[in-house]
C-alpha cells in the first residue's frame, strides 16, 4: 500500500543516520519507509544473535514457507470468528491433536494461549474454580485454597498464586536434587488443595518430576480418604519431547489424576515465540463459568482466554509444523536434537572439569553441568568468558531454594545448533577455562553481565 498523496513531507532523508533514535516522543515528521526500517534494524544491531542463544527454550529458527504463513496472515485478527472461522477451526484441530497426543481418553476441550504462561494461568484458574464448586456442593469453606508444587517449577506459578490468591505449597529442593516424588509433595496437601503441578522438562535441569508416582499418590488418596486432588502438568517444554523421544514414558493422560496439561508451542513444538496450549483431559475439567459467551459481530462464541484480540499466524504456523513433520518428523527432530546434546554432554565431560547433570535420565535436548571442584574461578566466570570470547550466550544461574548454593549452568541443544556448531562451541568451552586457569576470574563488574536468566 503506498501512502496518501497529502501524506506529510518525511523527515531529511537519510536523518536516521546522523540523529538520535526517537526514544521520548513520537517523532513529529515520518521517515520513508526504508529509512524507518533501517533505523530499527540498525537499533537491533547490538542484540544476541540467536544461533548463540543457549539460554532459550523458544524456537529460534523456522522454514521460509512457515514464514510466508505468518507473514500472510498477520493481519487477520485470531478472535474474530464470525469472520474467519476456518482459522478458529484451525485452532480446534490443533486442541485435537494435541489431545491425542496426550493419550485423552475421549473428546475433550483446550485452547491457544500466548504461551505457557497464560495457558498455565488459565488451567489453575480451572482448578481453582472446581474446587470451590466441589468444596460449596460440600457446605465447606472456601476461604483458604492452596497449590501444591515443587521449588524445580517456572515462576508463573508463583506468579499465579499472587494474581489469584491462592497459598503457594512450595516443595524445596535440595543439592542434588533437582525434581519432587509423592513423600516430598504429600506432607503439603489438605482439603484445601486446589490442585498439584508437577514438570515434565524442568526449567532449570531439563528433567521430569516423578509424575507417575504423584499420581498413584493422589489415586490412594482419593480412593481411601475421598480427597479427589488433580494433577496439572506443566509440560511447557517436556510435551512436545516426552511422546516422541520416550513414548513408553506415562505422564501425560494415562494417568489418572492427571486432569490438564500446558504446553509452549514457541518452545518444542517448533513456532516462533506467541503460542501455547491448555488441554483438558476431559470437557468437564474446564469450570463451565470460566467460559464466556460472546457476542462477537453476530456470532456467539464460547472464550476462555486472559486476552481477546491476537495474531493468528502462530496458531496457523502451529498446524504448518503438524502437517509439514508429522509424528514422524517431530520425532526425528527430538532424536536430531538429543544426539547433538548427548555429543555436547561427552564432550564437556571430556574437558576434565564437569559435572553433567542427570545424565542417562529422561530429560529435554538440553546439557546441565557445572564445576565438579572447587577453582579459583566458577560457573559464572566461564559464562563471562566464552560470551567475551566467542559472544555465546550460555547462561550461569544458581538452583532454587534449598539449593541455592549449587551454581549451574545449562546450554540448549535446539536444531539450529549442528554437529559443527557443537564442537566449535565445545572447543570453545574448552578454551574459555584455559584462558580462566591462565588470568583467573574474571571481574566483579564483568560478573554482573552474565547471562543468568534460564526462564524462557
Ligand atoms: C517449565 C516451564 N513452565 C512455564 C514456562 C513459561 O512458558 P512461556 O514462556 O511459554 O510462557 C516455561 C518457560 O521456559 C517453562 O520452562
Amino acid at each position: 500500500m503506498t501512502a496518501p498523496p497529502d501524506f506529510p513531507q518525511t523527515a531529511a532523508p537519510g536523518a536516521f543516520l546522523t540523529e538520535s533514535a526517537p526514544d521520548q516522543a513520537i517523532p513529529e515528521n515520518p521517515l520513508t519507509p526504508i529509512a524507518a526500517q533501517r533505523l530499527v534494524e540498525q537499533e537491533l544491531a547490538v542484540e544476541g544473535i540467536p544461533e548463540r542463544n543457549l539460554a532459550t527454550f523458544v524456537t529460534t529458527w523456522m522454514e521460509p514457507e512457515a514464514r510466508r504463513v505468518i507473514d500472510g496472515n498477520l493481519h487477520r485478527n485470531f478472535i474474530d470468528h464470525a469472520e474467519y472461522p476456518q482459522t478458529f477451526e484451525i485452532q480446534q484441530r490443533c486442541v485435537r491433536m494435541l489431545a491425542e497426543l496426550f493419550h485423552a481418553p475421549g473428546e475433550t476441550t483446550g485452547t491457544s494461549t500466548q504461551g505457557s504462561s497464560e495457558a498455565i494461568m488459565l488451567g489453575a484458574l480451572s482448578l481453582k474454580w472446581k474446587w470451590r464448586q466441589r468444596r460449596e456442593a460440600d457446605g465447606k469453606s472456601t476461604e483458604k485454597p492452596n497449590l501444591v508444587f515443587g521449588g524445580d517449577v517456572h515462576v508463573v506459578w508463583e506468579k499465579f498464586c499472587r494474581y489469584f490468591d491462592v497459598e503457594p505449597r512450595i516443595v524445596p529442593l535440595q543439592p542434588g536434587k533437582y525434581t519432587v516424588g509423592p513423600e516430598d509433595v504429600e506432607p503439603h496437601i489438605d482439603e484445601n488443595t486446589i490442585g498439584v503441578a508437577a514438570v515434565v522438562g524442568t526449567t532449570f535441569t531439563g528433567h521430569a518430576d516423578d509424575v507417575v508416582g504423584i499420581n498413584d499418590f493422589l489415586v490412594e488418596l482419593k480412593d481411601k480418604k475421598g480427597l479427589d486432588v488433580p494433577l496439572h502438568i506443566d509440560g511447557a517444554s517436556g510435551a512436545f519431547v516426552w511422546p516422541f523421544l520416550y513414548p513408553e514414558s506415562k505422564w501425560d493422560f494415562r494417568l489418572e489424576q492427571v486432569r490438564s496439561i500446558n504446553a509452549s508451542g514457541h518452545k518444542f513444538g517448533l513456532v516462533y515465540p506467541g503460542i501455547g496450549w491448555l488441554i483438558f483431559r476431559e470437557e468437564s475439567d474446564l469450570a463451565e463459568d470460566l467460559v464466556f459467551h460472546e457476542n462477537y459481530l453476530g456470532k456467539t462464541d464460547p472464550t476462555f482466554t486472559l486476552n481477546f484480540s491476537t495474531g493468528s499466524s502462530m496458531v496457523l504456523a502451529q498446524y504448518y509444523s503438524f502437517v509439514r513433520f508429522g509424528k514422524a518428523g517431530y520425532r526425528t527432530i527430538m532424536e536430531i536434537m538429543q544426539q547433538n546434546a548427548d555429543t555436547l554432554a561427552n564432550d564437556i565431560e571430556a574437558i576434565g572439569k564437569f559435572r553433567i547433570i542427570g545424565a542417562g535420565e529422561e530429560r529435554l535436548p538440553l546439557v546441565a553441568f557445572n564445576l565438579a571442584e572447587e577453582h579459583p574461578y566458577d560457573e559464572f566466570d566461564i559464562a563471562f568468558q566464552l560470551s567475551a570470547e566467542r559472544g555465546w550466550m550460555l547462561p550461569a544461574y544458581t538452583m532454587p531454594p534449598n539449593a541455592q548454593d549449587v551454581k549451574m549452568m545449562r546450554a540448549l541443544v535446539k536444531l539450529n545448533l549442528n554437529r559443527s556448531l557443537v564442537n566449535t562451541l565445545d572447543d570453545d568451552i574448552a578454551h574459555a577455562i584455559q584462558t580462566l586457569e591462565e588470568k583467573g576470574p574474571v571481574s566483579e563488574s564483568e560478573r554482573r553481565r552474565v547471562n543468568t536468566s534460564v526462564t524462557h
